[in-house]
């Protein structure tokens, strides 16, 4: 029997977790996600070409590896469909859970509108529709993927959804599809989706037992997390490490190593707090070498140094063994390095995250910075003073740095022994 091994965003999504599953993928037989939808965003540079994936995992790249939706996801037809076009022949190389709900237009229509009326105090979502579709399935009144391979029933089912919601709709001015366009819309991802879709979790369970090597996806991050995050300004799932069980249907004793993503720096995408957000010179120079514009939807990430109390925090809900820390090479160049050790609340300081994260005042240690890491590949060939840099991460956050990237491209990782 195996484990599985997981990767996990630490900070505010967008560390470059797409970056890493599908550098380990090479390894690995089966990679899956577990959470969140096609608010992802994922990057991936192979070769000079770039893939962007949004639902689709990231070890799609590898031909090896079968690819696993899991029933944690909530699943828009439309973008996968979409996505699975830029590749050829995926039959029996990505797998739908029968259990996954779906992200239907309308869902993304309530978020919008949702954002809209909200004004000033909108969350920034992607407006993708994720809080609408979670909603729907807690509430017990949303659509599994399974229902798909049933598209006339399907499509009687949300006629009665929107009539019970007419209300709720006609006040939010959501213009819903008719059933001739809705019946017309389900059999398309019918057509297309009805093979991929079906019970993953003895698919994962037949793995796991077969001693195969899975990799779990992570989307999102730990401080967006619906239960750990900035509440409100999260995301609506588990996106800690824990989340991965219940979004695969597997046990706590059957996640193996977990690899926490982080950025050299900090950077979040929408509203909600951000400590260590830097809005000088120093963190307009981030955004621009690091090209922080959001992969889904074009936004300009907000930027600011290495929060270790932030890491420390998330690393410990995550029960990291290893950080993995990336885009070390967008610091190049700095005179001096910044690294949030410490908080101030109300005069007093703490080292610890507080369950509200407003109104916290960072406290900052600085370090020499160093000329250039673009492209090392081995840990030695880092400068002195970015190894140091390094150690003083491990040091903060209790946790060993395990990988270091310093390009966008695959090869650019350091693996430490
Ligand atoms: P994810 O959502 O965690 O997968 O991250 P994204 O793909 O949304 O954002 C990370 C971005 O940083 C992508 O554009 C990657 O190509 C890029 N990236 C990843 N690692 C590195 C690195 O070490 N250096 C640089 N310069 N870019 C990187
Ligand atoms: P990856 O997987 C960064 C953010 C949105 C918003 C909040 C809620 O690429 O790291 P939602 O649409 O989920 O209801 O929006 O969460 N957000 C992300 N930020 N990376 C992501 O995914 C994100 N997915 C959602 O910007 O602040
Ligand atoms: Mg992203």
């Amino acid at each position: 029997m195996s484990k599985a091994d997981v990767i996990v965003g630490i900070q505010w999504g967008d560390e470059g977790k797409g970056k890493i599953v599908d550098k380990l993928a090479q390894e690995y037989d089966m990679v899956c996600r577990s959470q969140g939808g096609h608010n992802a965003g994922h990057t991936i540079w192979v070769d000079g070409v770039r893939y962007d994936l949004h639902l689709v995992p990231s070890g799609i790249l590898n031909p090896k590896a079968v690819n696993v939706i899991g029933n944690g996801v909530v699943l828009n037809p439309q973008s996968i469909i979409t996505e699975m076009e830029q590749f050829e022949n995926l039959e029996g190389r990505i797998f739908i859970s029968d259990k996954a709900h779906l992200n239907l237009p309308y869902h993304s229509l309530i978020d919008q509108a949702k954002e809209k009326l909200k004004g000033d105090n909108a969350i920034g979502t992607t407006g993708k529709g994720i809080g609408p579709a979670y909603a729907d399935k807690i509430n017990r009144v949303g659509q599994r993927a399974g229902e798909l391979l049933n598209p006339k029933q399907l499509c009687e089912n949300i006629m009665n959804y929107f009539s019970e919601n007419k209300v709720i709709f006609d006040a939010m001015d959501v213009k819903l599809p008719d059933e001739v366009e809705l019946l017309a819309e389900l059999t398309i991802y019918n057509e297309k989706l009805g093979k991929f879709i079906t019970n993953t979790t003895n698919l994962v369970w037949d793995a796991i037992d077969a001693d195969k090597k899975i990799l779990l996806e992570g989307a999102q991050g730990t401080l967006l997390d619906i239960d750990h995050g900035t509440y409100p300004y999260v995301t609506s799932s588990a996106t800690v490490s824990a989340g991965a069980c219940t979004g695969l249907g597997i046990a706590p004793k059957d996640i193996g190593v977990v690899t926490g993503i982080v950025k050299a720096y900090t950077t979040r995408v929408g509203n909600g707090p951000f400590p260590t957000e830097d809005f000088t010179d120093a963190g307009e120079t981030m955004a621009n070498v690091g090209k922080e514009v959001g992969t889904t939807t074009g936004r300009g990430r907000r930027c600011g140094w290495f929060d270790a109390v932030g890491v420390r925090h998330a690393s410990r809900l995550n029960g990291c063994d290893q950080l993995s820390l990336m885009k070390l090479d967008v610091l190049d160049g700095f005179e001096t390095i910044k690294i949030c050790v410490a908080y101030e609340v109300n005069g007093e300081r703490i080292n610890y995250v507080p369950s509200n994260m407003d109104n916290i005042i960072p406290i900052y240690e600085e370090i020499k910075g160093w000329d250039s890491v673009v492209g090392c590949r081995e840990y030695d060939q880092l400068p002195e003073t970015a190894k140091l840099y390094i150690e003083k991460i491990e040091e903060l956050t209790k946790t060993k740095v395990g990988i270091i990237s310093t390009s966008p491209e695959r090869e650019d990782t350091i693996i430490r022994k």
